[in-house]
């Protein structure tokens, strides 16, 4: 009997992974709340694959311990492999497929939302109302639609961003590494630098490559207009966070959207609430009235979440059964 084991299983989770069992009894199903490292491999020993989502590293030592146990299959059921060790995983054979599309609405809402709270200066607002100070001034908002919207990355989620900020009215342009030719023949694309130059709101939504970690840094920044706001609800490591902090002191950057950080393994979607968050930026970033923090939930709806279990496990299954997943990693 084929078996499925999954990892980092949340209670939210639950009810998709059992109706998805339901739908085929024939597969055996378990599941951990423990995320994938070399101390939990053992739990999944004769799983045909295993299925998982973290924001902790699949290391050398965890797919090396996996593959002990005769285990070769590694579906991911997120967009982003970045935290792959691709050069062991190939080394080893590993067969591994991820999410690549299960809602680019849910990330490309959340930014939206977040990049038009940041204008309405929505955070000094609700801070002031539970005060007690229902005075308007000096908290007056930016509207969207007299905003030129820049978004680097035209895939899933930056084309449905792109759309949403366009309902709003805003001014839209582009950049990407390759051009899709229905926007291209619309004329968004500009170059980074024009897109850096014009911009009100940047939002990022590129994965984290070798070529493009830290593309928001000093240099970058230097080119952006004075009272520029920053979205990244892709990948922490596209953002160099000393330099937006530098942004936000000099008043260059007037607000900084953070749904994804540099340093959230370990951190983000853990419970801080009578603990010190063991870093000192994030708590800093975190205070500011300016800066909007997310753990890492932009994808987090119902949609998405049901989506992902079952594309998931879908891929994890034809891996199984040696037949071709919906969505191989190409590696
Ligand atoms: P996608 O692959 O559909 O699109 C990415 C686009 O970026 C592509 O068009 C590609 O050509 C372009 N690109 C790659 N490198 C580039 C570069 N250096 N400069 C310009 N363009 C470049 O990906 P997607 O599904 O739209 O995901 C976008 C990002 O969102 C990824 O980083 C992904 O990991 C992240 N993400 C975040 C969350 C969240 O909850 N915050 C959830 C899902 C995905
Ligand atoms: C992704 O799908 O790549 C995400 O960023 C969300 C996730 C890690 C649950």
């Amino acid at each position: 009997m084929t078996k499925i084991f999954c990892y980092n299983t949340r209670e939210d989770e639950v009810p998709y992974i059992k109706e998805w069992g339901e739908e085929h009894p024939d597969v055996e199903v378990a599941y951990t709340a423990d995320p994938v490292t070399p101390q939990t491999v053992n739990e999944a020993k004769g799983a045909n694959g295993i299925v998982a989502t973290q924001q902790l590293d699949y290391s050398a030592e965890v797919l090396q311990g996996l593959a002990d146990l005769g285990i070769r299959n590694l579906s991911l059921r997120n967009v982003g492999y970045d935290n792959v060790d691709l050069k062991k995983a190939k080394e080893l054979n590993f067969k591994i497929t991820n999410v690549p599309v299960y809602s680019p609405n849910a990330i490309a809402e959340h930014a939206a939302i977040q990049a038009a709270r940041l204008l309405r200066q929505s955070k000094v607002m609700d801070a002031k109302v539970a005060n007690g100070d229902l005075r308007w001034a000096p908290t007056i908002g930016r509207e969207v639609r007299d905003q030129t919207v820049g978004v680097i990355g035209t895939g899933h989620i930056g084309r449905v961003f792109m759309k949403i900020m366009e309902g709003f009215g805003a001014k839209v342009i582009a950049y990407d590494l390759f051009k899709n030719p229905e926007l291209e023949k619309k004329g968004y694309y500009v170059s980074l630098d024009e897109l850096y130059r014009q911009s009100d709101v940047i939002s990022l939504h590129v994965p984290a490559t070798k070529e493009n970690i830290h593309m928001i840094n000093d240099d970058s920044i230097k080119k952006m207009k004075k009272g520029v706001v920053i979205v990244n609800c892709a990948r922490g490591a596209l953002v160099d966070t000393d330099a937006v902090i530098r942004g936000l002191d000099d008043g260059k950057v007037f607000g900084f959207v953070m749904d994804t950080y540099e340093g959230e393994a370990g951190i983000f979607n853990a419970d801080w609430q009578n603990k010190e968050i063991p870093d000192e930026r994030l708590k800093n970033l975190i205070s500011r009235s300016n800066v909007l923090v997310t753990p890492h939930t932009a994808f987090y709806t119902t949609h998405a979440v049901r989506n992902m279990i079952f594309k998931g496990f879908n891929n994890c299954l034809a891996l199984a059964e040696n037949k071709e997943p919906e969505s191989p990693v190409k590696y």
